[in-house]
Formats: C-alpha cells, sequence, structure tokens
C-alpha cells in the first residue's frame, strides 16, 4: 500500500485485510514493528481526535511523529498558486510539503474543504495539490470531502458489535447545528455503509441534498457490494428497521458558500436534534453513531449520548486501531 487517501481506492479484500490487521494489533500489540519510524502530520484545521490517535498510534508501533500546525510556532503556509506573497504567509505549500515529506516515512496532511466552490471541493482540488508534492506515502487525515479514517474506523465499530453488511440499515441523518459543516464526514460515511453492502437512507432537509458525485460514488459501491442507497426528507420511512443511525450535520449545497443564507434556512430546523423519539420505528437495539466533535442538545440529546444506544467513544478509540493498521501496512509492508 502506497497511500491511505481514499477508502475507494482500496478493494473489498484490502479494507478486510486492514480491518483483519487492526484486530491482530488490538489482542497482538507489535510495540516494535515500526521502530525508527516517523510519521509527519501537518494540520491546516483543529483536531483532538486524529492528532492524539495518529500519535498514539505511532508510539504503540514503536515509531514516533511530529506535529505541524501552520501559523501556531510555525510559519505560517501559503496554499495560493502564482501569488505574491507579501501577506502573512511566509513560506509555500510547494516547499513545506516535500520538507516535512523528507523528515519523514509517512505525511498526513489535514485540509478541510473551502467551503466556497463545490466543484472545487469535490475534486479536492487543495488536498491533491499537496499529495502532488509529497513524495512519501501519505494519509489523508480529512479533507474536503473524505475522512477515511473515520470511515475504517466506523466499518471496525460496526464489525465489533456485529451490525449486518448484507441487510444491515444505515442512516446517514442531517443534524442541526450552529454552523454550516463540511461534507466530508458525510461523504466518506455513505460511501463506507454501501461499500460494506449495507441498505442506506440520507435522511435530510430540503436543501441538504448530497451532491450527484458524492452519491453516485456511494451508488457505485452499493452496486458493487450488493448493498442500496437512497434519499429522504421523510424521518419515519427512513428509520423503519433502522440498525445504525449515524448523525452528522453538513453546510446546505442549496447555499454552498453563502453561510448567511445557509443559517437563516436552518434556523427552522433545531428539531433536527436526535434524541429517543427517533428511534421510535427503528431496531429496538439500533445504536447511535457520531464522528465527534458533538454539540450536546443540539446535534443529539444527552440521553442518547449518555444511553446504551452511543458509539462513539468505540468509534473514537477505533480511530486509532485502524490507524495502526494503515501505518503497520504503509510502512513495515506486508501482504495486501
Ligand atoms: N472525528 C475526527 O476527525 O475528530 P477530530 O476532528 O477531533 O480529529
Amino acid at each position: 500500500m502506497k497511500r491511505f487517501i481514499d477508502l475507494a481506492e482500496h478493494s473489498p479484500e484490502e479494507v478486510a485485510a486492514l480491518l483483519e490487521l487492526a484486530a491482530r494489533l488490538e489482542r497482538h500489540p507489535e510495540p516494535t514493528a515500526l521502530r525508527g519510524k516517523v510519521m509527519g502530520m501537518l494540520f491546516f484545521n483543529p483536531s483532538l481526535r486524529t492528532v492524539a490517535s495518529f500519535q498514539a498510534a505511532m508510539t504503540r508501533l514503536g515509531g514516533g511523529s511530529f506535529v505541524i500546525t501552520p501559523g501556531q510556532g510555525t510559519w505560517k503556509l501559503e496554499t495560493r498558486d502564482g501569488i505574491v506573497m507579501d501577506g502573512e504567509a511566509a513560506e509555500h505549500i510547494r516547499e513545506a510539503v516535500p520538507v516535512l515529506a523528507s523528515y519523514a516515512d509517512v505525511l498526513g496532511i489535514r485540509a478541510f474543504a473551502g467551503g466556497i466552490d463545490l466543484q472545487a471541493d469535490i475534486e479536492e482540488r487543495k488536498f491533491m495539490e499537496m499529495a502532488g508534492y509529497c513524495p512519501a506515502p501519505l494519509v489523508n487525515m480529512e479533507s474536503a470531502v473524505n475522512h477515511p479514517c473515520q470511515a475504517l474506523a466506523d466499518w471496525k465499530t460496526m464489525d465489533d458489535i456485529g451490525v449486518p453488511k448484507a441487510g444491515g440499515r444505515f442512516v446517514l441523518s442531517w443534524a442541526n447545528h450552529p454552523n454550516p459543516l463540511p461534507l466530508a464526514v458525510p461523504s466518506a460515511a455513505v460511501h463506507m455503509a454501501a461499500m460494506r453492502g449495507m441498505d442506506v437512507t440520507v435522511l435530510r432537509p430540503e436543501g441538504y441534498e448530497l451532491p450527484e458525485a458524492i452519491m453516485g460514488r456511494a451508488r457505485a459501491a452499493a452496486a458493487a457490494s450488493g448493498g442500496s442507497l437512497r434519499e429522504t426528507d421523510d424521518r419515519a420511512e427512513a428509520m423503519e428497521g433502522a440498525h445504525v443511525v449515524y448523525a452528522k450535520s453538513w453546510q446546505s449545497t442549496r447555499y454552498y458558500g453563502r453561510p448567511a443564507d445557509d443559517r437563516a434556512q436552518r434556523a427552522a430546523l433545531e428539531h433536527w436534534m436526535v434524541d429517543e423519539s427517533w428511534f421510535a420505528k427503528a431496531r429496538q437495539d439500533a445504536v447511535f453513531m457520531h464522528c465527534l466533535p458533538v454539540r450536546r442538545n443540539v446535534v443529539v440529546a444527552d440521553e442518547i449520548l449518555d444511553g446504551p444506544r452511543s458509539r462513539v467513544l468505540p468509534q473514537a478509540r477505533n480511530r486509532m486501531t485502524v490507524q495502526m493498521a494503515i501505518l503497520h501496512r504503509l510502512l513495515a509492508g506486508g501482504t495486501e
């Protein structure tokens, strides 16, 4: 494996092998597997889980890591091309990315969506430009419309609790939030669940339809796995027989890049907060998932996060375990 930037670049067999390796490393730690290896991490956006879980994963495998947050103790980085750099940024990504890669055996980059130009975000222009400057193996730590490490952790979380693949009902639900958030997690989650062979429903209010490029990718994954994909704004219909309710807020695709219009639209959507009433038509043992961070009593009620349905802590823990497998495969070699 040369890079881990998109689950769609990997066959179902490769994903199964990564999940098996993650489970094996959980049972049988390999504290020297990556001795002498270094992971560099470049964060253009904040993080709690990603930064901590990658550092922990490298340490548990015997390697080391460094973290660069541009502008916070390090130079501000310019990402635009052809620019006269007479502003605050002292260094360009054209130099910074290969320099950091030269110190590391693997580089991770987090660069959220610009949130202005939907097509540019869907094409992952910023992330893929940086990927082009990186000669080392690369990990996507969340880009404009993808979060493959989160997706793999979510897949493992469902495996761990026996959520069925074929016939498993996965509902990705839009949820209330004060801010217009990126499409990365919803996009990665629907693709992952479709690739896992599940029957996937995207539940969202009008104006929050997922773009066709994202739905089309998930539809293709569902066609290959025997799963299915549909989209609705009817909560009762979506929740019927659900095994998993995965909540996430994302910005309006009708008003993409127009946050004031998006906020005006979502002012009437405060009732899109997941509470126990949402599970009336779901399976009795249906679980709640969210990638975190989550705003309590805005996105989801305390009763869900503090109750038996919540799987948010195992999801977060699994970030570390699947990333150990990804790093092991990238740096220690082994069969696909
Ligand atoms: N889920 C996730 O990526 O968390 P952080 O933003 O805290 O890294």
